[in-house]
């Protein structure tokens, strides 16, 4: 009888359990967040803590002017250094000299433009450059994010000492959620605790994998105190490889934002790290200065067809599929079936390199038809393989539909 009633009680539990999981999952305003891997501008990479309002409105002005929010640029996010303190009650205060106005205000401008907004804080006590983190103040900022329009936080890992990563992470989601505002939560951890193995399951859209980018092809260097490490780009791609099962919509690995513009890197090599991000279907979050960008910059970060890849609505990442040496190739399987490719050259001197159709999980005596997609040309039909001669540093970027 005993065993019974708990055996009853057991099932009872785990009933109850169940349906409170599948109704916080179907009531979540958040659920339907990031389908695919969001879009948009970040303050970082170029201006770091040179932020403020005029600046942030007058990007917000280009993002609209140069194509991009057409392109599907979305979101415009102000990274760290906004923050200057908090109140006598706890409010976050906005640095008052750089946005005379108010972060209200700066949400109002950007929303106006058919733009969302995005603002950046961090899991521990201060962020990364030493202003005020969220650490105990995670309600209070969800209600403030919201008042404000916030639609997307992008949530540091800085100064946060013996706290758990994931407990921190679901903390802030749950917070967010609460304040009944559908807001992107983008986990910048940097890879150390795996956020892949529970981003998801704590409400992130996307999460780093990785430390910082920096404006350099290629190279991981140990940073001036010993610490571990400044990565190029390639260095950043090398640490996504095994990672791809994780990702999906709503669910994003983050390789970090893009260079592409900011000077570190040649063109071809922009176009390189642009084509990597879409066949990892990474948030494609641009870095440099949009209100200034030569036409090769924008007709990388423009280029429709690459950005289709990114955002295809099936969500798979794509991996490498092979590689020898300085030569790769990539694949990312597309919703028609098709397969987006990219084929790689690292080294320093030109080299051919072939996708075989076996590699991209098609048998050899299928005909494809094939398109280049920075040239936007048809190449015509190929059995067994494709291959393309690619310069230093360059990729060939095509689909191959059977
Ligand atoms: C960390 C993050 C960066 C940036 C800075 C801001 O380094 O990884 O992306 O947000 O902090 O201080």
């Amino acid at each position: 009888m005993k065993t019974t009633t708990h055996v009853l009680i057991t099932i009872a539990g785990a009933l109850l359990l169940f349906t409170g999981l599948v109704a916080q999952e179907n009531n979540s305003v958040s659920k339907d967040l990031a389908r695919t891997p969001p879009m948009g501008w970040n303050s970082w990479n170029k201006f770091a803590c040179n932020v403020s309002e005029d600046m942030i409105k007058s990007m917000a002005d280009a993002v609209v002017k140069s194509g991009m929010k057409d392109a599907g640029y979305q979101y415009v996010n102000i990274d760290d250094c906004w923050q200057v303190n908090r109140d006598a009650n706890g409010n976050i205060v906005a640095d008052p000299q750089r946005f005379p106005h108010g972060m209200k205000a700066v949400g109002d401008y950007i929303h106006s433009l058919g733009l969302k907004f995005g603002v950046y804080s961090d899991a521990g006590s201060k962020t990364c450059a030493g202003r005020p983190g969220g650490l105990g103040h995670e309600y209070q900022d969800a209600i403030q994010y919201a008042a404000w329009g916030v639609d997307y936080l992008k949530y540091d890992w800085c100064n946060t000492t013996t706290e758990d990563a994931k407990a921190s992470y679901a903390n802030i989601r749950a917070a967010l959620d609460a304040s009944g505002r559908p807001i992107v939560l983008s986990i910048c951890e940097w890879g150390t605790a795996k956020p892949w193995l529970w981003g998801k399951e704590v409400g992130g859209n996307l999460w780093r994998t990785t430390g910082d980018i920096q404006d350099r092809w290629a190279g991981s260097l140990k940073w001036p105190d010993g610490s571990c490490c400044s990565n190029g780009m390639l260095a950043i791609v090398d640490q996504q490889v095994g990672l791809q099962s994780y990702a999906g919509p709503g669910h994003w690995n983050d390789p970090d934002m893009l260079e592409v513009g900011n000077g570190g890197m040649t063109d071809t090599e922009y176009r390189s790290h642009f084509s990597l991000w879409a066949i990892l279907a990474a948030p494609l979050i641009a870095g440099n200065d949009l209100r200034d960008m030569k036409q090769a910059i924008h007709d990388i970060l423009t280029n429709k067809e690459v950005i289709a890849v990114d955002q295809d609505p099936l969500g798979r990442e794509g991996e490498r599929v092979w590689k020898n040496g300085d030569l790769e190739v990539w694949a990312k399987q597309l919703k028609d079936g098709s397969r987006a490719v990219i084929l790689l050259n690292r080294g320093s001197a030109a080299a051919e390199v072939s996708a075989n159709w076996e590699d991209l999980g098609y048998p050899n005596g299928v005909s494809a038809s094939v398109r280049d997609l920075w040239l936007h040309r048809d190449l015509g039909n190929f059995t067994a393989k494709f291959s393309g001669q690619v310069a230093s540093h360059d990729v060939v970027m095509v689909t191959v539909k059977p």
